[in-house]
């Protein structure tokens, strides 16, 4: 057997996202890895990559991906994995969608076999669409979450959800239980668990405030769900008025802080309807959301019909926000297909700010950010991890005068939603191809 050459030359155009406002796009351009450490070497164009390494870039070294765009890979800062299957489910509005949907699936996630099953076939397909890292939601089960973390690659914070009232009996966990299960999946996983209320209708003050004490002391995340819909709200306030020390509360955001859920790894899924004051509440304790636009969406485009989020308040506010699926709010794992949505709902609005570029960093490097691994991933510089996915395109899409041309002419050759998924051709974790079964790499062979 030969040895694997050490540096790998992966030749394509280039899309690199560096902030809202700009993204590189490097045609004929080289990613210079280092595969033993899996990091990045190098990024240039053909050319110069040539001359700097002379004939070290030949043979098995070099993997030419044809006309293809390689990208960062996707953070998605939001998702249930146990919602594969209700995600083109009929959907009226949020709560009886859980109710009579969401619910009953997740409750056979209490067998292990098919929880295995499930994660088997689950985080192979989300390698396939390209996300390598993210936040997510597991169901109430410690077997669904440890098949979960047995089957999961990449950057990813999870956590089992907490539901101790007005819950489903099946979905019910007593307040003791709830804690010990959080006590021992923290020891076992430290900063991959996430603390996860499902949302403050069905999780206790109690549970909320002794776990978020224990993420907090062990540098875990917390997250849960904020003001999806103006039901929730009301249906959360009337509630919450009731408990003893929650009178006088004048928001949802407030409950949540009151219960120490609130800080620089918090992350709110959703939070479309909120106030000034709950903004600039999340501003000042670093708080983030994740926007999940095509669980958003009207129902006729398979959304929960929630509203819009307005991404420019939101920023004026202060408080950080990166982009997510909501699986099975959202219909489609694809965060191609999640970026499209904020597009296309913004600009119909008449926000001409929620560009494609714009979209593609707060599909990738944003959410790296929000989960502290900026440093790390979420883009392409050299020393950063060479975590990417291999997207082939056409001469016509190619010819895009920059990254935002570039990528309107790929989501206009895409005729049907669910092809998005199938885009991706390959994905690369630390330099190494992660998707498919077949590999790429010729050096792998
Ligand atoms: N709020 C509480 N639970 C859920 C859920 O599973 N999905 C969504 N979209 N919102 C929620
Ligand atoms: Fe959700």
């Amino acid at each position: 057997m030969t040895k694997k050459p050490s540096l790998r030359f992966h030749l394509g155009t280039l899309l690199n996202p560096l902030s809202d406002g700009v993204c590189e796009s490097i045609r004929n351009g080289v990613l210079v890895v280092d595969s033993r450490t899996g990091k990045i070497r190098g990024i240039h164009s053909l050319e110069e990559a040539h001359r700097r390494y002379g004939k070290t870039m030949s043979g098995r070294s070099v993997i030419d991906h044809g006309p293809a765009l390689l990208i960062p890979g996707f953070f998605d800062l939001h998702f249930h994995w146990v919602q594969d299957e209700v995600r083109e489910m009929p959907k009226a509005s949020l709560l009886t969608w859980l109710k009579n949907y969401t619910f009953p699936t997740e409750m056979r996630f209490a067998d292990p076999a098919y929880s295995k099953d499930r994660a088997k076939a689950f985080f192979q397909k989300l390698r396939n669409s390209g996300t390598q890292g993210g936040a997510i939601y597991s169901s109430i089960h410690e077997t669904a979450i440890r098949s979960a973390f047995r089957e999961v690659k990449g950057h990813f914070v999870m956590g089992n959800v907490l539901m101790n009232m007005e819950s489903p009996p099946e979905l019910t966990v007593g307040e003791e239980d709830s804690l010990r299960l959080v006590k021992r999946l923290l020891k076992r996983y430290g900063v991959r668990y996430a603390l996860t209320p499902r949302f403050a209708i069905t999780t206790t003050p109690r549970v909320m405030k002794e776990g978020a004490k224990w993420a907090d002391a062990a540098r875990a995340f917390k997250q849960t769900h904020l003001s999806e819909t103006p039901g929730e709200i009301e249906f959360v306030l009337s509630q919450y008025r009731k408990i003893p020390g929650f009178e006088k509360v004048r928001s949802y955001t407030e409950i949540y802080h009151k219960c120490g859920m609130l800080g620089s790894r918090s992350i709110m899924g959703h939070g479309i309807h909120l106030s000034s004051e709950e903004l600039r509440l999340l501003s000042r304790t670093r708080t983030s959301i994740a926007h999940c636009p095509t669980s958003n969406a009207p129902v006729k485009d398979l959304g929960l019909g929630s509203g819009l989020f307005d991404f420019r308040r939101t920023e004026r506010a202060g408080v950080r926000w990166a982009l997510g699926s909501d699986i099975g709010g959202g219909p489609f794992l694809s965060m191609f297909d999640v970026m499209e949505s904020f597009v296309r709902q913004n600009r119909k609005a008449g926000v001409k700010a929620a560009t494609r570029v714009k979209a593609l960093y707060r599909a990738t490097l944003a959410g790296a950010e929000i989960l502290g691994l900026g440093r790390i991933t979420g883009n392409f510089k050299v020393g950063k991890e060479a975590n990417f996915m291999v997207v082939p395109v056409s001469e016509q899409v190619l010819a895009g005068r920059n990254a935002e041309e570039i990528l309107e002419r790929l989501h206009a050759g895409v005729k049907r939603r669910s092809d998005y998924d199938s885009l991706v051709a390959s994905a690369w974790i630390k330099g190494r191809c992660g998707s498919r079964a077949r590999s790429p790499d010729p050096a792998e062979a």
